[in-house]
């Protein structure tokens, strides 16, 4: 114990704000989510602190972990999912994906991605995504476009701008464009891009958008995103970002951005916010009025 406390005191401080929500558990169906808090609660019941509480049974043991946690500003999120033979499949197929690449979203993100991508193929438009790392999210999108365009942005050296709010550092996160072509390889009309959004816009700088992903994990890239993609999303089409909950660069940047515009800025369960654009009305943003505002203020030289 001792010397666990030394080691504790000695950690590397944390890159990252803590964590808001402490547990997730996902489930196709409430006995996922049941077995799911047993094993919990058999984990629980092997130390000498928490055996009492998890000898007091599932409901009992889990209001008290619950109010511990809510006095601690942590909140318990349960998710059970649709038990039907499509949410399985996509279970399944996220499972597959998390396997074979390093996805970093929970299940329930990447579950909420590749259902948003389907119910907006009605809108018309491209689909994009930046921060697309070693590929993973992507493979998601890939699963739920059908024969959509998607173009993927990366810088592949990692996060570009680091802003004092930010708790990334520069540089980090970097991943290989080869890697991630090679993994998509099965799916056709896919365009990766190497390079710093949105200086690499020029080749979708006239096109429209039915959704858009972003998970660059910082202000200044978030900032950027929306100010290209707002004015070229198709009325219907969605944005979803990841880490609107837990980064707070990423938060300030939405909340920043859409608070002049008729857009509200939802916050999803778990880490990810969702925006649907609700009018075509052009609205006053930096850079996203025209293509040559576009030009003028990112495209080099
Ligand atoms: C958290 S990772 C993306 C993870 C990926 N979506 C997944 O779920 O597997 C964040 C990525 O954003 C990229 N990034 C951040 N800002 C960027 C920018 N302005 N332009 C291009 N890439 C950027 C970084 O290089 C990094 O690979």
């Amino acid at each position: 114990m001792k010397a666990m406390k030394k080691r504790m005191k000695n950690a590397a401080p944390e890159k990252f704000n803590p964590h808001p929500y402490s547990f997730l558990i996902t489930g196709e169906h409430d006995t996922v989510v049941k077995k799911t808090i047993a094993a919990i609660l058999r984990r629980l019941s092997r130390t000498n602190v928490l055996r009492p509480l998890a000898k007091r049974g599932l409901e009992a043991a889990l209001a008290a972990i619950s109010y511990g946690l809510s006095s601690k500003g942590h909140a318990l999120v349960f998710y059970a999912l649709p038990n039907n033979p499509e949410t399985k499949k996509i279970m399944e197929l996220i499972r597959n994906a998390k396997e074979r690449h390093q996805i970093l979203l929970h299940d329930y993100e990447a579950y909420q991605v590749f259902m948003t991508v389907k119910k907006t193929l009605k809108v018309e438009g491209d689909i994009a995504e930046v921060g697309v790392f070693r590929g993973g999210s992507a493979k998601i999108i890939c699963e739920a476009k059908g024969h959509r365009r998607l173009h993927l942005f990366d810088t592949f050296e990692g996060i570009p701008h680091v802003s004092e709010i930010d708790r990334v550092y520069k540089g980090q996160l970097a991943a290989s464009p080869e890697d991630v072509k090679n993994a998509l390889r099965e799916y056709g009309n896919v365009h990766v891009y190497k390079g710093v959004f949105p200086e690499t816009a020029g080749p979708i700088v006239d096109k429209k958008f039915s959704f858009v992903h972003l998970d660059v994990d910082a202000y200044e890239s978030t900032r950027n995103c929306l100010k290209f993609f707002y004015s070229r999303m198709t009325v219907g089409g969605t944005i979803i970002s990841h880490n609107y909950g837990d980064i707070i660069g990423v938060r300030k940047a939405f909340d920043e951005f859409f608070a002049d515009k008729l857009e509200s800025v939802v916050e999803l369960a778990c880490t990810q916010c969702l925006v649907v654009k609700v009018s075509s009305l052009e609205q006053p943003t930096a850079a996203g009025a025209s293509k040559e505002a576009i030009e003028k203020e990112w495209l080099p030289g």
